[in-house]
């Protein structure tokens, strides 16, 4: 098999591999580490479509996209069309994003109560106006969706979901394997992704439990889907990336990186964070990444305990440093 990349509306991304948006983690250093590992598409931490609107800080600081940032995807999230509509037009002024992804997944009470993420599924009527909005403000802007299978079990909704958003002009779906209730309690259900792509002819991302290449391989193979899309499996783990595109190109399993590179990986993300948002900030969002990028290799996991409580970005330079050269020194 090989990875030919994948074409999504206008758009070939490089990969068929694609990192998923995540709250809190996908910002200009993660995306940036991701790229160079191998990633086909990465996207911004979503937004509010009505923070947007309002010029709102916090969710305008969250949306800093670097010129050489492409492909690149923003994701919105709202309830009603005209607000939809309206940061649409706002987003592709600004940034112009390879792809404008509308969130119909997010299970979060902050974002589901107001009725957007999952809670559009309970009404494919206005699901359907949400997206003929956002398809028509963003003119010749590729639009897709990410979305769950449905409320809950018993509302099922994405076979009959699916046609309805290609019908209205979106170009990928991305579905990740769960519900809203299911939250992660239950293995993700790859047999509705197998339905949908069974029930339009756009594109259809998987999303849900890849953790390896076998993962992949078995997603593309039992779904036949066009694109993998990861999260958590690949925090704190570019060099999975860079295995899973190997694997999506049929080429062999690349080398596991040295301790040495976890630190130095490490290291450049605290540095980029630190750029980014600032010292105080940046290490504040840095504590969980330590963890994951150190937890995974035994020679690298004994200083996660005293990384991930230090004051300050010097203690915890000073800390990532004096492990690496110790590393070194034991290589030599
Ligand atoms: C910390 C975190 C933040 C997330 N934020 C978003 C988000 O903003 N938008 C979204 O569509 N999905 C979000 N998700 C869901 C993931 O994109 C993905 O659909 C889900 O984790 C299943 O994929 P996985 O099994 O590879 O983790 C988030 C997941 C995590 C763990």
């Amino acid at each position: 098999m090989t990875d030919a990349g994948l074409r999504i509306g206008g758009l070939t991304l490089p990969s068929r591999l694609l990192i998923a948006p995540m709250a809190g983690i996908t910002d200009y250093p993660f995306r940036a580490i991701a790229r160079r590992y191998g990633a086909g598409l990465t996207y911004c931490e979503f937004v509010a479509a009505d923070g947007i609107v309002r010029e709102n800080k916090a969710v305008l600081d969250r949306l800093k996209i670097r010129p050489d940032e492409r492909p690149i995807g923003i994701q919105i999230f709202g309830a009603e069309p005209e607000v939809l509509s309206r940061s649409a037009r706002w987003l592709i002024e600004r940034f112009a994003p390879d792809i404008l992804d509308i969130n119909y997944g997010c299970p979060v009470p902050k974002v589901a109560r107001k009725g957007a993420g999952v809670a559009a599924l309970k009404d494919l009527g206005l699901m359907r106006e949400l997206t003929t909005a956002v398809v028509e403000a963003a003119g010749d802007t590729t639009v897709t969706v990410k979305m769950r299978m449905g409320w809950s079990e018993s509302t099922i909704v994405v076979p009959e979901a699916g046609p309805i958003l290609e019908s209205c002009g979106v170009k990928a779906i991305t579905l990740h394997g769960r519900t809203s209730r299911d939250r992660y309690k239950h293995p993700a259900r790859w047999e509705f992704i197998r339905r949908l792509k069974e029930a339009v002819s756009i594109p259809v991302i998987g999303n849900g439990d890849v953790f390896d290449e076998r993962d992949a391989l078995r997603m593309l193979d039992e779904t036949g889907c066009d694109g993998v899309m990861v999260a958590r499996a690949v925090q704190g783990n570019p060099w999975l990336i860079r295995r899973l595109v190997a694997a999506l190109n049929g080429e062999p399993r690349p080398a596991d990186p040295h301790p040495v590179e976890r630190i130095d990986v490490c290291l450049e993300h605290l540095e980029l964070e630190i750029i980014e948002m600032g010292e105080r900030v940046g290490l504040d969002r840095m504590r969980k990444q330590f963890a994951w990028y150190l937890k995974r290799s035994s020679a690298t996991r004994p200083i996660v305990h005293d990384l991930v409580r230090v004051n300050d970005v010097t203690e915890a330079r000073a800390l990532l440093l004096d492990h690496r050269h110790k590393l070194q020194d034991k290589a030599a």
